[in-house]
């Protein structure tokens, strides 16, 4: 074992030995090298007012070396925003203004004990350190049966862990604490589980309310308290666009501090919130009592980003950096955030007209990007390919009976045309069997 990984396992078992017991095979070994080309160029960066001959970047008259082909494109950054390599963790003013915007966004945060964000390469980054960092072959990922499927590539296929599903809700289409409670508890002799809780929900577009909130996290509680180790992921991709009365706050904050065998871990970022999903930038945040833990996670966090990819994207970084400072942010957020209401409440309303009675019901959705329909008495990759090849409307078939709508992506105004295509898809196929 490398010493700077012993010495970060050493502080992890004195500051919380439940969550050293968590690190998987490879995360044990992760360290982040101290005495390497970073972190000397990081020193040179600070003391080297001379020459700083250090690390693999050009620089020319004081700057770093570009082209104008780029640069006249991008002309309102400096190139120091651009072209040098972001540190492994990121920006350090945009970790801090994303943390602070954690904050507002979620009031109870507060309080809470928890760590710098690192930032990532988008939030898939996000779930694949956590991956590496806490799945080993034949772990338990615990995940609701209505899931987005990337899951089974990031923890099953590339680490081995063994995907545990349960029912996303009850026959009342409440969020089904129960389903997950027995799922977690069945995993007594493994010892331990990693939860995700993606809320809202892809693909159903579903954010549970207070109470089933409290609900979930008795149940994390409750395998805590029969000695389970719960890596508690909140993959927070569509964090903000709650638009009915379910919680508006990431469970994160209702985790953060309540067990010391549960590790709460934030995967969030830009990529849905801030509409910007080619920049490929999002954070992973630890919540723990102990300063050690906390600052012991960041260092393997950043030794398997400096093992992957190095480092994240810098003009992205820049970019989102400018958007939270920017004066104007929360009135365009705010602005986008009435589009995508108005999209989720004119879908609902016409659900409820009665006009598709008989031919599907929905899961319930509050929330997100997507809805699901529930077709009945016709597949759904039987209609899927009836809308595609007919009507010209992409949907996405999941499992026999459901089809995923985006209603992220078509305008308000033509939501009722859409709807009409999938039931006039779903009515073709029931009356006349096309196939
Ligand atoms: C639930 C969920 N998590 C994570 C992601 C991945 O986000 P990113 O594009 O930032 O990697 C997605 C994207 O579709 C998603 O739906």
């Amino acid at each position: 074992m490398n010493p700077l990984a012993q010495q970060l396992n050493t502080a992890l078992e004195k500051g919380n030995a439940h969550v050293y017991a968590m690190l998987s095979g490879l995360g044990r070994k992760l360290y982040f090298p101290k005495e390497g080309i970073l972190s000397q160029s990081a020193e040179a960066k600070a003391k080297a007012t001379k020459f700083n001959a250090t690390i693999g970047i050009a620089t020319e008259g004081g700057a770093p070396m570009h082209l104008k082909a780029i640069q006249e494109t991008l002309s309102a950054y400096e190139p120091k925003d651009l072209y040098e390599y972001a540190p492994p963790a990121g920006k350090p003013e945009l970790r801090a203004a994303w943390r602070e915007k954690m904050i507002k966004d979620n009031p109870s945060l507060a309080s809470k004990p928890f760590g710098n964000p690192v930032a990532t390469n988008a939030l898939t980054h996000g779930l694949s350190i956590v991956a590496d960092l806490f799945a080993d072959a034949g772990d338990a990922v615990i995940i609701p049966d209505k899931n987005w499927e990337n899951y089974e590539l990031t923890f099953g296929i590339r680490r081995g862990a063994e995907i545990v599903e349960y029912p996303l809700y009850t026959a009342e289409g409440r969020f089904n604490a129960d389903g997950l409670r027995e799922a977690l508890l069945a995993q007594r002799d493994k010892g331990k589980a990693i939860v995700i809780l993606n809320f809202p929900n892809n693909p159903t577009g579903y954010t549970p309310g207070p109470d089933e909130c409290r609900e979930i996290v008795a149940a994390l509680k409750a395998a805590a308290d029969e000695g389970i180790l719960v890596v508690a992921v909140t993959d927070d991709a569509y964090f903000g666009l709650f638009f009915e009365d379910s919680v508006h706050e990431s469970l994160f904050g209702s985790l953060a501090g309540i067990h010391e065998r549960i590790l709460p871990v934030k995967v969030d970022g830009a990529t849905k919130e801030e509409y910007v999903w080619g920049f490929r930038v999002g954070f992973i945040t630890y919540a723990s009592d102990s300063p050690e833990v906390l600052a012991a996670l960041e260092q393997k966090t950043m030794g398997i980003i400096r093992a992957t990819i190095s480092s994240g994207p810098h003009p992205s970084q820049t970019f989102v950096l400018r958007a939270l400072r920017s004066p104007d942010f929360e009135a365009q957020r705010a602005e986008k955030y009435a589009i995508m209401k108005g999209r989720a409440n004119r879908v609902k309303q016409l659900l409820d007209s009665g006009r598709y009675d008989g031919d599907w019901t929905y899961y319930p959705f509050n929330s997100g990007y997507f809805m699901c329909l529930r077709l009945i008495g016709v597949g759904a990759e039987e209609v899927r390919q009836r809308l595609l090849d007919e009507y010209g409307v992409g949907t996405i078939a999941l499992g026999e009976t459901d089809l995923r709508v985006a209603f992220s992506c078509t305008e308000e105004s033509s939501l009722e045309e859409l709807f009409n295509l999938i039931h006039q898809a779903v009515r073709d196929l029931k009356t006349n069997g096309f196939q």
